[in-house]
Order: C-alpha cells, then sequence, then structure tokens
C-alpha cells in the first residue's frame, strides 16, 4: 500500500513508547531522571524504531501517586529539568522524526495544587467550583474505589471547606469539577501550552472517569458528557490537526466504542483507545497454552471509526489489569504468572513484568512482542520491555514494575551515578538485574531480545497492511494456533503457536505463493490452495502473499 497514506494517518502505524522521565536517565547526576538524561537518549530510542514517545506526568508534583497527582499543569518538576531543557528535549526528538505525547491527567489535581487550597476555603473562592463538594456523601459512595488498598470512599470530608469532596482516585487527588465552564476552559489551555510546545497530542488519563459528573446535585441537568470530549476533540485539531488523543478506557468493548465518538469528522472523540479487553483475553490465552480466547475477543472486537485506531499492549505502567475476565479465568492467570500474593495487586491485577511472568523463557517472550506487533492496532511499548527488564517486588504496589532503566551492567545500571541511596526506586538483582540485562550488552549482540524487537519494528513498519487491513481470523484446526490475515492493497498472514510443542496447522488460502518476512523463504501453496506452515514450540512466522 501507498506509504504517503501511512505518513497522514500516522497513529495507525505509529510505534509508541512510554517513558517516566524520571526512571529514564539521569543527565545531572542528582539521581532523578531528567530531560537532559532523556535527551541523550533520543538516538537510542530512533534506532529502536520508536516513533512517538509517550511522557509520563512531568509536571511538578509531590508525588504521592508517581506524578499522577500534579500541582501545576504549565511547567516542568524542578526535579526533571526546566522548561528550557524540555524544549531541548523536543527540538531533539524532533529532527530525528520522534513526535511526543504527554499524559493528560486533567480528572483530578493533587490536593497541594493552589486550585484545591483555594477551593477549601469556601464558596467565595473563585476555585471553590472546579470541584465536586457535598455536605453529606451519597450512599454509593464506597461503589467503584479504584485502589481498595488505600481508600474506603470515594468521598472525604475537608475540614476548611466543612464539605466532602470527590476522589475517583486517592484522597490526596480531588476530582475536577468538569461540569465548570472554567474548568473545561482551563483544560483547553493546559491542552493549547503543550501543544503550542510541540506535542502531538495526549494520551488522556482515567477518560471515563474524566467524564464522570455524577457527583454533582444538577447531574442530570448537565450536557452529555461526550459531547464534551467531541469538544476537546474538535479543539485538538484546531490547534494541531493532526495531533490525537489516546484514552485509556478500561470498558467492555461496547462502552469503550462511545469513546470514539461518530467517527464523522463532526463528533470524533478519542483517536485511539488501549484495547485492554483483547490484552487480558490474551494472558488468558497464553496461561491456557490455546489460542481460543484471544481469536474470540479479536472476533468480537468492533471496528473502531475509520480514522481512528486500537492501541495494543502487553505490559503498561499500571498493575497488569485481569479486572474484565470471570473469578476463575482470573486466577488461571493468577496461578500461571503471579501465584504469590505478593506479585498480585488490588485483586484484579499482576506487578510483574513479562520476562518474569515468562519464567525468562525467550521463545515465550518473543512470541508475545511477536503479538503485540503483529495483531491489529498501535503497538505501545513500556520502557524497559525492549531488553526484557523485570519487576522489583521490593518496591511499593505499582511501582515494582518502574524501576530505573538498565542501560549497562556498572554502578546503578548506568541509570545515574548518584549515591543509590538518592534513586527513585531500587534497581533490580538476580538474573534480571543490570548485570545481565541491560541495553549495551544487547546493543552487541545479534540474538538479544533488543535485536529480536528492532527486527519486529522493521518487518511491522513493512508490513503497513498489519495496521491497516482488514483482518479476519483464520482456521486452521489447531486449537494452539492463532491465524490471522490483514488485507489491503496486498496480504499478510500471520500464526503463532501457543503452545510448548511442534504443531503444523494447515491453511486454505486463495493465493499461489507466500513469503516469510523475517527469514525472506519462499512457500508454493499445492494446487488445492492448501498450505502447511511449520511452527516451533511458541513459534510465530509472519507471511507476505507474493
Ligand atoms: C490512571 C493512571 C494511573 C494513575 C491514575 C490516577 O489510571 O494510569 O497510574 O494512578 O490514573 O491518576
Amino acid at each position: 500500500m501507498e506509504l504517503t497514506r501511512t505518513a497522514d494517518l500516522w497513529w495507525k502505524t505509529a510505534i509508541v513508547y512510554c517513558l517516566d522521565v524520571e526512571t529514564f536517565s539521569d543527565g545531572n547526576g542528582d539521581g532523578h531522571g531528567d530531560f537532559r538524561g532523556l535527551a541523550q537518549r533520543v538516538d537510542y530510542l530512533d534506532r529502536l524504531g520508536v516513533t512517538c514517545l509517550w511522557l509520563m506526568p512531568f509536571y511538578p508534583s509531590p508525588d504521592r501517586d508517581d506524578g499522577y497527582d500534579i500541582t501545576d499543569f504549565y511547567t516542568v518538576d524542578p526535579r526533571l529539568g526546566t522548561l528550557g531543557d524540555f524544549v531541548e528535549f523536543m527540538r531533539t526528538a524532533r529532527d530525528r522524526g520522534i513526535r511526543v505525547i504527554a499524559d493528560l491527567v486533567v480528572n483530578h489535581t493533587s490536593d497541594q495544587h493552589p486550585w484545591f487550597q483555594s477551593a477549601r476555603t469556601g464558596p467565595d473562592s473563585p476555585y471553590h467550583d472546579w470541584y465536586v463538594w457535598q455536605d453529606k456523601p451519597p450512599p454509593d459512595a464506597e461503589k467503584g474505589i479504584v485502589f481498595p488498598d488505600k481508600e474506603t470512599s470515594l468521598w472525604t470530608y475537608d475540614r476548611k471547606a466543612r464539605k466532602y469532596y470527590l476522589h475517583r482516585f486517592y484522597k490526596h487527588q480531588p476530582d475536577l469539577n468538569v461540569a465548570n465552564p472554567a474548568v473545561r476552559d482551563e483544560i483547553a489551555r493546559i491542552m493549547g501550552f503543550w501543544l503550542e510546545l510541540g506535542l502531538s497530542g495526549f494520551r488522556v488519563d482515567g477518560v471515563p472517569f474524566l467524564l464522570e459528573t455524577g457527583g454533582s446535585d444538577d447531574a442530570e441537568l448537565l450536557p452529555d458528557p461526550h459531547d464534551y470530549l467531541a469538544d476537546l476533540r474538535a479543539f485538538l485539531g484546531r490547534r494541531c490537526g493532526d495531533a490525537v488523543m489516546l484514552g485509556e478506557v478500561n470498558l467492555p468493548y461496547s462502552e469503550t466504542m462511545r469513546f470514539f465518538g461518530d467517527g464523522d469528522g463532526v463528533a470524533d472523540e478519542l483517536t485511539m483507545c488501549f484495547d485492554f479487553i483483547g490484552m487480558q483475553r490474551m494472558y488468558l490465552a497464553l496461561a491456557r497454552g490455546d489460542a481460543g480466547p484471544l481469536a474470540e475477543a479479536l472476533r468480537e472486537r468492533p471496528l473502531p471509526p475509520r480514522d481512528g485506531h486500537w492501541a495494543t499492549f502487553v505490559r503498561n505502567h499500571d498493575e497488569l489489569t485481569l479486572d474484565k475476565l470471570t473469578d476463575d479465568e482470573r486466577q488461571e492467570v493468577f496461578d500461571a504468572f503471579g501465584p504469590d500474593k505478593d506479585m498480585q495487586l488490588y485483586d484484579r491485577g499482576l506487578r510483574r513484568r513479562v520476562p518474569s511472568m515468562m519464567g525468562g523463557d525467550q521463545r515465550r517472550i518473543r512470541q508475545l512482542y511477536s503479538l503485540l506487533y503483529s495483531l491489529p492496532g498501535c503497538p505501545v511499548l513500556f520502557y524497559g520491555e525492549e531488553i526484557g527488564m523485570a519487576e522489583d517486588l521490593s518496591a511499593e504496589g505499582r511501582l515494582a514494575v518502574r524501576t530505573p532503566m538498565q542501560w549497562d551492567s556498572g554502578p546503578n545500571g548506568g541509570f545515574s551515578t548518584a549515591d543509590p541511596a538518592d534513586l527513585p526506586g531500587p534497581i533490580p538483582d538476580g538474573e534480571f538485574g543490570p548485570s545481565h540485562v541491560n541495553v549495551r550488552d544487547q546493543e552487541r549482540d545479534p540474538d538479544s531480545l533488543l535485536a529480536w524487537m528492532r527486527k519486529l519494528i522493521d518487518r511491522y513498519r513493512e508490513c503497513p497492511e498489519l495496521a491497516w487491513g482488514e483482518y479476519t481470523i483464520l482456521d486452521t484446526a489447531e486449537p494452539s494456533v492463532l491465524a490471522h490475515r490483514c488485507d489491503i492493497e496486498g496480504t499478510v498472514v500471520v500464526l503463532h503457536n501457543f503452545a510448548d510443542h511442534d504443531v503444523k496447522p494447515e491453511l486454505e488460502l486463495d493465493v499461489t505463493e507466500l513469503e516469510d518476512v523475517v527469514t525472506g523463504e519462499r512457500i508454493t501453496l499445492a494446487d488445492n490452495k492448501k498450505v502447511t506452515v511449520e511452527l516451533e514450540p511458541y513459534g510465530c512466522r509472519w507471511l507476505r502473499v507474493v
């Protein structure tokens, strides 16, 4: 297909790489990662094939939710650098052709934000109505708590205001009142500010919570919150025509679809939604050695609007949530990939990374990433996945998977020259620690996971059919095999074996010859259009129709 189209709707074949500036690379030796350190690593990201960086929150913050608790939306946390450093980094990324998006966390602020401190003084404060207050918590105040290990209610009493305020997340994160037009204007201003500094869009945090206006007195009178999301998207489009909103919406497919909007260019909402359902069904398939649950999810998954797209991932910065599986299914995944209580979180997820969950089995790890790049959607990587970093369970909660990037086998894994006590988190030791898993060694090893990732990313970019094509799940009569084809001005057929033994699935295809995209091997089909493809344990094949 014509590559000019992929340059236009760039997000459809993007490689998104999520990182936290604080844990990526320390440029000034104070123990914190910073924008100077990140800028020095841009060429590494470019060599990997990254086309878009997603920066986790880098704004000033008391850091009680790793930066998702913000006290100023318009600048950089001094620990991470200055606005000047940010601009220098942006310029360097742009020079290498890498776009940048950032977390837009506007469902709430930190309770230390000057707006909230002013709001607490009472109704005379211009900021009072920027938050959601009630004299008494509503009867369902305990429903839908996101962090059940820390919170018991969505409403907390504020002594100064003498009222309860709404917080969907931690109590130190009061929810902003998006029903208030002044708040809406401010959110647009925040977006406009960062777009002006060169961002290509936002990863929008907790979108369903952001749109939720149920806590307001006049909730029924308020306009449809989806109109608001469409307004935001239209604003984004006016300010920067090809900017995107990548939304965190963890809901069943039918409900998630609403967040794409009408897709008619008039009431578009999110450009991309993460495929939380596909991700969870994929882990169930992996646990069972049976491709069925993933095939089923892909068959069920609705098509996004024409210019919209699913974003796929196998790990992110939070707990690996399994909340949309049944209790029994979740238990199967826990048993396979995180049997100890300490590996689990909130009774719904895992705080481990891929290599340790797969028991260090390179075949399984490599297969999982082959799935990530070949399943229809835009792949989103979490830093360190490309080299196979694992977690450190000694860190609290979700921080287990947010340890510093492992650059080399030297002190602090090459992340920083500071005293280890000054680092943002522990450096894991053991088989996945920097002495065994680091960028420097893998860059020199053609058989490393990093080399495999680069190869997959290259092939994914060479096969835009995967992202743009219409996909079909193929029957192979082999339960452990997922076979799918993607068609658009060309066809790519991909097979994955979920079993720990060889399989020889048979495919029926209306073609005469296939070429292995990785090895170049040619396969000619018999006259009956049938072909048997050999797959090793946890093997994968990407085949292009010649
Ligand atoms: C989102 C983020 C998570 C954060 C929460 C509150 O779910 O992914 O890391 O804690 O929002 O902002």
